[in-house]
């Protein structure tokens, strides 16, 4: 399968990662922007493919079979517009790849999916922790448990680190709002399938409310939020988001009536090693934990040899510190899922299917991340079986990502 990436920064060159470990995907194409040049070489050393760099969308449309979108947030419709002009116009590509979240709010996240439909696109919507070996293996392991015990009622799942990388990210206008959005869409949807029975499809259990909490804990304060400014550019003075997010999602499983509760935390102030990935799940009389920075490989750099250090980002994703003893994760591609939802994207489309997780499954996900900030800036707990409230979170863009957060986080 011939693959095109629109996006060559950060998330593309982890996906590249993960396609070293996947037979049949070639990296044929890259849209011309920064960092393609790179990636493009990188790609042809590994033999992943000629990996061209094309000027325009509809001339990478008509070379490749599907279409990863890895470009900010901001720029999802326009470039989602584009392939639809191209597919529409006979472009070969049958298949488009979104990288979480599918849009910023439900009204671009809806257009993303009326357009994948109109030009008859099979889609993928890259959420990597549903396919987290360590996740998917503990649902296999604990089955036939969960079977005669009953199932997990309650699951806690976090996502955290010391803050984004580019400057876009912290832009609430641009990245649609601050943790919540970027890091909190991956906790509500692993929260959700770590709930649903595994002989259940993905939207089994029904979201019944959420309540969320939001705070700007540490880049609101006047010695970081000068930081941000000097680095990135942003204004938390003027356009806070939030750094950190925490809430419930309640869910009814419609045979038994069994209401279940999905807990998230999701944060950009955290102060340990790099990225850590944590989740728990509690079923009557069994559980299970699994955390990232547990690697069974850990080094140690003294004081003296610090200085030698080249790149503290290759033992592990948003690594903070270069001496004392490091946790490294051998194979991080692998470790957060992104190789196995590429399999499963290959496997799919090549059999005329969706992934397993569809672009309507990416406006569920979406609907769930709105209703959070609607919670959090309203102060109440937000009805899911109401369908006025359903209606609001169809058009609602939530202050903060208007950058008119200053009112509820300072
Ligand atoms: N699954 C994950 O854990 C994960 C991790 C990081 C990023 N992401 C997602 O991936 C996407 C990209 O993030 P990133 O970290 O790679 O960002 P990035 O800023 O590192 O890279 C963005 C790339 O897109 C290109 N670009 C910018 N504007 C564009 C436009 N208008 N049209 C086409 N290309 C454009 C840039 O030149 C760059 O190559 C985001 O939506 C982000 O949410 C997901």
């Amino acid at each position: 399968m011939r693959l095109g990436f629109i996006g060559a920064g950060f998330v593309a060159r982890f996906q590249a990662m993960a396609i070293q470990q996947v037979r049949g995907l070639e990296i044929a194409g890259i849209l011309r922007r920064s960092g393609a040049d790179a990636l493009s070489s990188w790609c042809r050393q590994q033999r992943l493919g000629d990996a061209k760099v094309y000027d325009s969308i509809g001339e990478l449309a008509r070379n490749v079979d599907v279409i990863a979108i890895y470009a900010p947030n901001y720029a999802r419709v326009a470039v989602m517009e584009e392939i639809h002009a191209a597919v529409m116009g006979g472009a070969r590509s049958r298949g488009v790849i979104v990288e979480k979240p599918l849009g910023r709010n439900m009204v671009e996240a809806s257009r993303m999916v009326a357009l994948a439909r109109e030009g008859g696109l099979r889609t993928a919507y890259f959420e990597n922790q549903i396919f987290m070996r360590s996740i998917r293996t503990q649902r296999e392991q604990l089955q036939p448990v969960a079977r005669t015990m009953g199932p997990l009622t309650l699951t806690r799942s976090a996502e955290e680190h010391g803050g984004p990388h580019e400057p876009w990210f912290w832009d609430p206008t641009r990245q649609g709002g601050g943790v919540l959005l970027d890091m909190g869409c991956h906790s509500i949807a692993v929260g959700r399938y770590v709930l649903t029975p595994p002989d259940k499809g993905l939207t089994f259990l029904q979201p019944q409310s959420v309540s969320a909490d939001l705070g700007l804990l540490k880049w609101g304060q006047p010695k970081w939020r000068a930081q941000l400014l000097k680095d990135r550019g942003v204004d938390y003075g003027k356009t806070p988001a939030e750094d950190f997010a925490t809430g419930m999602v309640t869910y009814r499983n419609p045979e038994t009536g069994q209401i279940v509760k999905a807990q998230f935390t999701d944060s950009w102030m955290f102060e340990k090693q790099g990225l850590r990935l944590f989740m728990d799940g509690m079923g009557p009389g069994y559980a299970f934990e699994v955390n990232t920075l547990v690697s069974p490989l850990s080094v140690f750099i003294g004081d003296a040899a610090a200085e030698a250090i080249a790149d503290q980002e290759t033992a592990l994703e948003k690594a903070t510190a270069s001496r004392g003893l490091l946790a490294v994760q051998t194979n991080e591609a692998d470790l957060y899922g992104y190789t196995d939802e590429n399999r499963d994207m290959l496997e799919a489309f090549s059999a005329g299917r969706d992934a397993m997780l569809d672009w309507a499954y990416g406006l569920e996900i979406q609907r769930l991340v709105m209703a959070a900030y609607l919670s959090a800036e309203r102060g109440r707990t937000v009805d899911l079986t109401d369908s006025a409230t359903l209606r609001e979170l169809d058009s609602y863009i939530p202050a903060i990502q208007q950058g008119k957060g200053a009112a509820q986080l300072l």
